[in-house]
């Protein structure tokens, strides 16, 4: 374990690049040391934040608690009759993850290539992306109760996953911490290419019988295109949910707006594209002071180079209000709010 340290910048632990102190930070490499700290006093004295590469953030003060940035390393896979397990440090950056499945030959999470961020994070808002969820691939995860110190496996079950949903959002919020992800993943590729541009960019490079490798680069270059680098361009990704509404109100907002983008979400139900609703009420690449949307998609809200998370926040709640006035549709935000 690293030494406790007081008053630590969170600029650099943040995509969002918001400037912001810690009032205590450590960083933790294994689950010894983890079980150690949950015994400090430290912990039943102060707020807790658990940090993995901090890209589903928006810190819009000072921490005055302790922030925990989770370091765990470590990969490892296992032949099972199926498949394969893969086992990875909740510490792992989960790109690394993706690779390391690529250039084995283990196919499952290639579509998910490039997302930012941890290991440990990635059950707790139940990555998704170009098709698949993070739950497609999940085994279990292994979490420390911060209450006790005591160990705890979550099977798949256990987890109750929803789109970017899970119970670690819900009844176990701010309860445990993953220490690592198990994965089952597959060694006969069931590729899929049916989502968003990944066909189209299959063709134009005229691969026919795509690869998990093959998927990977499209997918990544897809992304690239779209969405704001970090290292550039603060931000956190999405900053909504789709919103999901019943058939009937689907209806009835279509009635009014017939170009609107939607895709069949489950009996009754619809997810709406919020990027197109946020872009029709005139939001797309919009510059507000230091904050603003990314001009290439209007979900992803950026720091352009000196904004606080008041700033961000204060501009989320406008654009809340201006899609709920054109289209009834309360959108919620999926960055976490600190
Ligand atoms: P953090 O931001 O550090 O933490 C997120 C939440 O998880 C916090 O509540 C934190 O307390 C908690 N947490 C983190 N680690 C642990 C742990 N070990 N144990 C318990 N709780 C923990 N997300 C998608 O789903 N799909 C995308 O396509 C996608 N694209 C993105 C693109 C960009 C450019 C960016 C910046 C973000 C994108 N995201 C996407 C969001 C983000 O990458 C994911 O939510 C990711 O899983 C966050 O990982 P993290 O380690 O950075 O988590
Ligand atoms: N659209 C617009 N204007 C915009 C942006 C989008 O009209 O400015 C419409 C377009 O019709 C487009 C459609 O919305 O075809 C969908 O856009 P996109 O393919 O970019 O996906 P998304 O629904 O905006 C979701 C995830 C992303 C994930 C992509 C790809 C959520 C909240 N977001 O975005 O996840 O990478 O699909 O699967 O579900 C994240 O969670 O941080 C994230 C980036």
């Amino acid at each position: 374990m690293s030494f406790i340290q007081e008053n630590v910048s969170l600029k650099p632990f943040n995509t969002f690049a918001i400037a912001a102190v810690a009032r205590y930070f450590v960083e933790i490499f294994s689950e010894d040391e983890l079980v150690q700290l949950l015994s400090l006093n430290i912990i039943k004295d102060n707020d807790l934040l658990v940090l993995g590469g901090g890209s589903n953030i928006l810190l819009t003060k000072d921490f005055s608690g302790l922030v925990i940035k989770i370091s765990i390393p470590g990969i490892s896979s296992q032949k099972e009759k199926d498949g394969f397990l893969v086992t990875a440090g909740a510490g792992v950056v989960w790109n690394d993850l993706v690779q390391y499945c690529v250039s084995n030959g283990l196919a499952g999470v290639e579509n998910l290539s490039l997302i930012p961020g941890t290991v440990g994070a990635s059950p707790i808002q139940n990555i998704g992306a170009y098709g698949v969820e993070l739950k497609d691939v999940f085994h279990s995860c292994s979490a420390f109760e911060i209450a006790t110190g005591a160990k705890k496996v979550f099977s798949y079950e256990e987890c109750k996953f929803g789109y970017r949903d899970s119970i670690f959002k819900n009844e176990l919020k701010g309860k445990y911490i993953i220490s690592s992800v198990r994965f089952h993943l597959s060694a006969s590729a069931d590729l899929k290419t049916t989502y968003g541009a990944i066909q189209a960019e299959l063709s134009s490079r005229n691969i026919l019988q795509p690869t998990i490798s093959d998927i990977s680069a499209v997918v990544s270059d897809i992304r690239v295109s779209k969405l704001p680098d970090p290292s550039t361009i603060g931000n956190a990704g999405s900053f909504f949910k789709n919103p999901v509404i019943s058939t009937r109100q689907y209806e009835e907002v279509k009635q009014s707006y017939p170009d609107i983008v939607s895709y069949p979400f489950g009996e009754g139900q619809v997810k709406l594209a919020a990027g197109w609703l946020i872009e029709q009420c005139g939001f797309k690449g919009k510059v507000v002071g230091e904050t603003g949307t990314w001009k290439n998609q209007a979900l992803v809200l950026v720091n352009h180079g000196h904004a606080t998370g008041q700033e961000v926040y204060s501009f989320s709640e406008q654009i809340i209000n201006e899609v709920c006035q054109k289209f009834g549709v309360k959108l919620e935000r999926e960055v976490n709010i600190l």
